[in-house]
């Protein structure tokens, strides 16, 4: 079932989220979560979903892009779900990308990213996870964790000026993309 996504402004947005204890990972409703959290992604042409996104404290996102209309130019990723993510290493060398967030609808941000990343985190049976991510899906990690600390790409934009309407956007990029609302 998708679920409602929380828009900037609600303050579970800016809180710091929960460490996902182990003892919930085996529970039904652990499970029907992450499926929620998927769906809700997919229904809304998202790349990544943090769960404070549906409202839930807890410190996990699911990320995925395969043929993504509101990113139709990157590279694509597989489904993937982090628990309990610290990114451990950025690297120094940074590159601008454009940003948009399902938090906030109908806008994109000119946003400097990391090129590459080295994360600790735990996989949804809570094995330990070490590895490292690069181009297109290491800004997404990055978006995403940043979510989890309560922060939003416009936190990490050099300059505002570059915020831009999405009609805008799709005007000067000659493209046709739609948030959903
Ligand atoms: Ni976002």
């Amino acid at each position: 079932m998708k679920r409602p996504i929380v828009k900037i402004g609600n303050p579970v947005l800016r809180a710091h989220t929960r460490l996902v204890p182990r003892k919930i990972l085996s529970q039904k409703s652990f499970a029907g979560l992450i499926r929620e959290m998927i769906e809700t992604m997919r229904g809304a042409q998202g790349v990544g979903l943090a769960a404070n996104q549906i409202g839930k404290n807890l410190r996990l996102f699911v990320m995925e892009c395969r043929g993504n209309k509101r990113y139709p130019k990157v590279a694509s990723f597989p489904l993937q779900a982090y628990l309990n993510i610290r990114i451990l290493l950025y690297s120094k060398s940074q590159e601008n990308g454009w940003e948009g967030c399902l938090s906030v609808p109908g806008f994109r941000g000119l946003v400097p990213r990391s090129k590459k990343i080295w994360v600790e985190a735990q996989a949804l049976d809570g094995t330990k996870i070490r590895r490292t991510f690069s181009g297109f899906e290491a800004r997404v990690v990055q978006h995403e964790t940043d979510h989890l600390n309560g922060l939003f790409y416009l936190d990490r934009m050099k300059n505002l000026k570059t915020w831009t309407h999405l009609e805008e956007f799709n005007r000067k990029h000659k493209r046709n993309i739609k948030d959903n609302k």
